[in-house]
């Protein structure tokens, strides 16, 4: 990968169009998660000790080209103040004005892009107003690095370019985990359905030689091999589709793991009875939520040969317990190997840094992604467009 960083620029006095993720939760106006506001702490740091103006460009919510009082970015100033550790400016016009008053070390947030059409667009004049105001262009958003928008995209190419702090650790611990890994790798895909993740299983066999297959989706998975999965969430139209994936994993060379065992229920909910039975005896009415002690027991000994992890989705239902048992027991044990020094793991998705939270365990992975879409299409081999406008 071949993209400037801030250590190749000359940045005092500069303004640094500087395209941030802030698209946080907020709940009654206050920000609820702070985890994106402080992964980009080191490049707010790094940019102020360079004598930048830095000037954040970020989106909230999709208000389609509307002004939408309640999607304005103003509700997340007093959280960026704080984690900062600075007064952090706001505008919602007169951007020009606003910048020319700026000291250096000074930061400044630009309302919500998304306000303005030509965002989402990725339209070269609205690009070319936000360039008007800058000298240079940082992008430090990797979960937005999917979305050709101007901010993300055009307006890379109109000013010199480079990845902040977090954009470039997030395509270091990605470069590490696909792109030039140590092996053997193993993926360990979880989550509800197969439909929203057949490019990324399909590109996942070309790449690793384990998948490992968790959640509902290995419920589809196993009723293409014939298991009648009863009333487990299963998508039965798909069941081609999983066979296709599964040849295809064999012509090269890569294993699926399904579970052997599951925990079963009758009814979907927290502390439902449950039992551990084998995949091919699921009793009538009842439903998988987890993977079974030897599905998981199974999953830790492929880890221990294994030097690389890249990791999405949970095992099973884990948002209810006890049905977060195998999630929470695989995590650990990834944790485990890669406090050893023995596995490079990478995680990343929604539900998986709930997950790993969960387990107590997000710390001890190699990296935690906190990209939702940008991430999943990284794992299908898509280009994402922020990050090939740095590249260029
Ligand atoms: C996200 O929350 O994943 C990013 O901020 C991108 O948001 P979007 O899906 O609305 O483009």
């Amino acid at each position: 990968m071949a993209f400037k960083t801030l250590d190749d620029m000359d940045l005092s006095g500069k303004v640094v169009l500087t395209r941030v993720d802030v698209n946080v939760p907020v709940e009654d106006g206050r920000v609820t998660d702070t985890t994106r506001i402080d992964r980009v702490v080191p490049t707010i740091r790094d940019l102020r000790d360079a004598g930048a103006k830095v000037v954040l460009l970020a989106h909230f919510g999709r208000p389609k080209g509307q002004v939408v009082p309640e999607m304005s970015l103003r509700q997340v100033v007093p959280a960026l103040s704080e984690v900062f550790g600075t007064e952090v400016g706001f505008v919602d016009g007169g951007y020009g004005e606003a910048v020319s008053k700026m000291s250096e070390g000074d930061v400044l947030l630009f309302e919500n892009l998304r306000f303005n059409p030509g965002e989402e667009k990725n339209d070269e004049g609205f690009a070319k107003r936000l360039a008007s105001v800058g000298d240079v262009y940082c992008n430090d958003a990797f979960s937005a690095a999917h979305r050709a928008h101007a901010s993300t995209e055009a307006l890379a190419r109109l000013l010199p370019a480079f990845a902040g702090r977090s954009m470039q650790a997030e395509l270091e611990a990605l470069e590490a985990a696909l792109g030039s890994p140590k092996p053997p790798v193993a993926a360990l895909v979880g989550g509800a359905k197969v439909s929203t993740k057949i490019e990324l299983l399909s590109n996942l066999v070309t790449r690793v030689q384990h998948l490992i297959i968790g959640g509902g989706m290995a419920n589809t998975f196993l009723a293409a091999q014939g298991a009648d999965v009863k009333r487990s969430l299963c998508e039965h139209d798909l069941l081609d589709t999983a066979r296709e994936i599964a040849a295809k994993a064999g012509a090269e060379g890569c294993t699926i793991l399904l579970p052997r065992d599951v925990v079963v229920a009758e009814a979907f909910e927290a502390n439902a009875p449950n039992r551990v039975v084998k995949v091919e005896d699921v009793p009538d009415g009842h439903m998988i939520l987890d993977a079974g002690p030897d599905s998981v027991a199974h999953i830790r000994t492929v880890l221990d040969g294994c030097a690389t992890l890249v990791w999405n989705g949970p095992l099973g239902a884990f948002e209810i317990a006890p049905f977060d048992a195998g999630t929470v027991d695989a995590a650990r044990h990834a944790a485990e190997l890669t406090r050893a020094g023995k596995l490079v793991s990478v995680a990343g998705g929604g539900d998986t840094v709930s997950a790993l939270n969960r387990a107590g365990v997000a710390d001890d992975f190699t990296y935690i992604s906190t990209a939702g879409g940008a991430f999943l299409e990284w794992l299908e081999g898509k280009t994402l467009p922020g990050v090939a406008a740095l590249e260029g």
